[in-house]
């Protein structure tokens, strides 16, 4: 009797890359072979689907030893099919061409909102991941505690500098058009002021906060400033230029802050922007193992051939809701902003 054919599923890793990635597809590999499947890994996002069709077998040997590996083995891109002629249909074709059964897609609001824009029978399971943490469905998205783990460290490391200088220092972080990092960053390092999208600044009341800290024998300030944080309602970007998704390319608040800063109150100040490092390096523990968890869910939800949706995570328990439930947009919560501003002085 010959045995029966294995199916295939695809996997893909989209947009910015972040710790955590390869955990799931670890996890998507192992518990794919127990249930009989065979895992392709798409290279670079849509891309490897879309511009060319790139793929490689995934094995056991070829997921080892990647579990505390930053980034993804997959490679990614920022790839949008919605703007490449026929996109959609390129990926349908090169989907039947590799003789794919399913899809797995690892990504943020832009790669699963291209896996939305699939006809409604297409056979597509999505993990959201993004250090932003600003989808909405998910409690938390892969790769995000990471990222606060990195930005804590680096107001740390900030701290004793600053000490020793006498100096303000103003550290931005990324996040796009919400404050999660900064803040729970700025919780857990003990910033003397977070500044955030969802809240206008107000460079009076930080210069103040820096000046009442003096006054009480504080020589140095601590300052996080998230990238999407707007003076007098406005974007900074240094570039000026948006990616394949229309995004602008953000970064340069923290000089801007940092020049005020010096300029209102005469203290030395100087900004870092810790940039692309914040999505860098070894996933702490609880990415790896929500991204196991998620690669596991995905896997037994193709199994199950519930498809079109998105496995999340709420509270300790990883479940699965329709793709229309998961989102960009989702704020920081005002009350952890609340608490960690109890300790703006
Ligand atoms: O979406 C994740 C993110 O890291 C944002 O925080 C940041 O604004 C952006 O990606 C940077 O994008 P790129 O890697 O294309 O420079």
């Amino acid at each position: 009797m010959p045995k029966p054919k294995l199916k295939r599923v695809g996997v893909l890793t989209g947009g910015g890359d972040c710790p955590g990635l390869n955990a799931a597809i670890r996890a998507i590999v192992k518990r794919g072979k127990q249930l009989g499947f065979k895992i392709i890994g798409i290279r670079d996002g849509w891309k490897g689907l879309v511009e060319r069709v790139d793929f490689e077998k995934l094995n056991e040997n070829r997921v080892r030893g990647i579990l505390d590996r930053g980034g993804t083995i997959l490679g990614s891109s920022r790839t949008n099919p919605l703007k490449i002629e026929n996109g959609i249909k390129k990926i349908i074709d090169n989907f039947k061409k590799l003789k794919l059964d399913a899809l797995i897609a690892i990504g943020g609001d832009d790669t699963l909102g291209v896996a939305k824009k699939l006809p409604k029978n297409f056979p597509i399971v999505g993990i959201p991941k993004t250090v932003d943490n600003d989808l909405k469905g998910t409690d938390f998205c892969i790769g995000f505690w990471t990222a606060v783990q990195t930005a804590t460290e680096a107001i740390d490391r900030l701290h004793s500098t600053a000490e020793s200088h006498h100096r303000v220092m103003v550290l931005e972080v990324m996040g796009r058009h919400f404050g999660w990092i900064a803040v729970y960053a700025g919780l857990a390092g003990g910033a003397d002021y977070i500044l955030i999208p969802e809240t206008p600044i107000d460079i009076e009341k930080v210069c103040q906060t820096i000046r009442e800290r003096t006054r009480k024998g504080k020589s140095f300030s601590i300052i996080v400033v998230s990238e999407g944080a707007k003076l007098k309602g406005k974007l900074v970007s240094k570039t000026g230029q948006a990616d394949a998704f229309g995004h602008l390319q953000l970064g340069g608040i923290g000089d801007q802050v940092a020049d005020l800063i010096k300029e209102k109150t005469g203290f030395e100040t100087r900004a870092t922007n810790i940039g692309h490092i914040l999505r860098g390096g070894t996933p702490v523990a609880f990415d790896r193992i929500l991204g196991t968890r998620f690669g596991v869910k995905a896997i037994e939800q193709v199994s199950k051939k519930q498809f079109q949706r998105a496995v999340i995570l709420k509270g300790d328990k990883i479940l699965s809701v329709p793709f229309s439930k998961i989102k960009g947009g989702r704020k920081i919560d005002p009350e952890v902003y609340r608490v960690a501003s109890i300790f703006f002085h």
